[in-house]
């Protein structure tokens, strides 16, 4: 895909850290509420620009022990992404994490993390198989009784057809860009969004691109089903009134 290779650079036009200070405050709050162990170590899968590895290790630095409790060591972030050169945009944002290229489907680090984070990067999940070797990856890379969330920005059930724009302007160049989303066939498990991509460069000349994206749609129920026949204990978390881009998140906790 051309917005995670030859486009990638333009990414924090496109999508601003900033734009993720309360959903990734959200996912903190989610992950702390579920786990049973302390989050001392983190793995995300998809990471891309690494927008809310940058937040998720603030609200960490901030957590608060409680009064005779061995204080809280710092969060390990490991951050993975299929783009070589979406890591290269995190690097620069998260410049102490460790990050590794990876496809979220067969990545096998040999290591085990308190919790696995995925958001919008699952989308790129359009079938059933697809999704299930992505729970695997979690399952693998999850201790017993550690947390892993899922945060897809729809499911079936709150999917809807439309259009959006964004982007934002830096010192000299600027981006925007338009997204219209419509499902071709409801009876598969995938629905497709159009990008144009309009990039002011420094002199005023304009670059337009186009990409089509095919993105998966799950049932919750598919979910809930998929994270319990990995050996979760699964649910769903309806997501929040202050978080306007969160829809449901599914949780997995690993049986200790
Ligand atoms: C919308 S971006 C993620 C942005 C991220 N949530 C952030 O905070 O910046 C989606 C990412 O999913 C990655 N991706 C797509 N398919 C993948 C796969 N099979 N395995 C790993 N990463 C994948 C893309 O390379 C891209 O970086």
């Amino acid at each position: 895909m051309k917005l995670y290779s030859s486009l990638a650079e333009w990414w924090p036009l496109l999508s601003h850290p900033d734009e993720y200070r309360d959903e990734a405050a959200y996912y903190w709050r989610l992950l702390c509420k579920h786990t049973r162990r302390p989050i001392e170590s983190l793995l995300e899968l998809g990471s891309g620009g690494g927008n809310n590895a940058f937040h998720i290790r603030r609200y960490a630095a901030r957590r608060q022990s409680g009064r005779g409790a061995t204080p809280n060591a710092p969060l390990r972030m490991t951050l993975t992404d299929a783009s070589q050169a979406m890591l290269d945009v995190s690097r620069c944002l998260n410049p102490d994490c460790e990050h590794v290229q990876g496809d979220m489907r067969s990545l096998r680090l040999q290591r085990r993390f308190d919790a696995v984070f995925i958001q919008d990067a699952v989308m790129y999940m359009t079938t059933g198989d697809d999704l299930r070797r992505a729970i695997r990856t979690a399952w693998e890379h999850c201790a017993p009784d550690g947390v892993v969330l899922f945060a897809p920005d729809c499911t079936r059930e709150t999917w809807s057809a439309g259009t959006s724009h964004g982007g934002h302007d830096g010192p000299a160049v600027a981006m925007r860009y338009l997204e219209w989303t419509w499902d071709p066939d409801p009876a598969d498990s995938e629905y497709v969004v159009q990008f144009a991509f309009l990039m002011k460069m420094a002199d005023g000349a304009v670059r337009v691109e186009h990409e089509q994206h095919r993105l998966g749609l799950f049932a919750e129920r598919e979910w809930i089903e998929f994270l319990r026949e990995a050996g979760f204990a699964a649910c769903v978390e309806p997501g929040a009134d202050e978080v306007d881009d969160v829809s449901r998140c599914f949780v997995g906790v690993r049986p200790a």
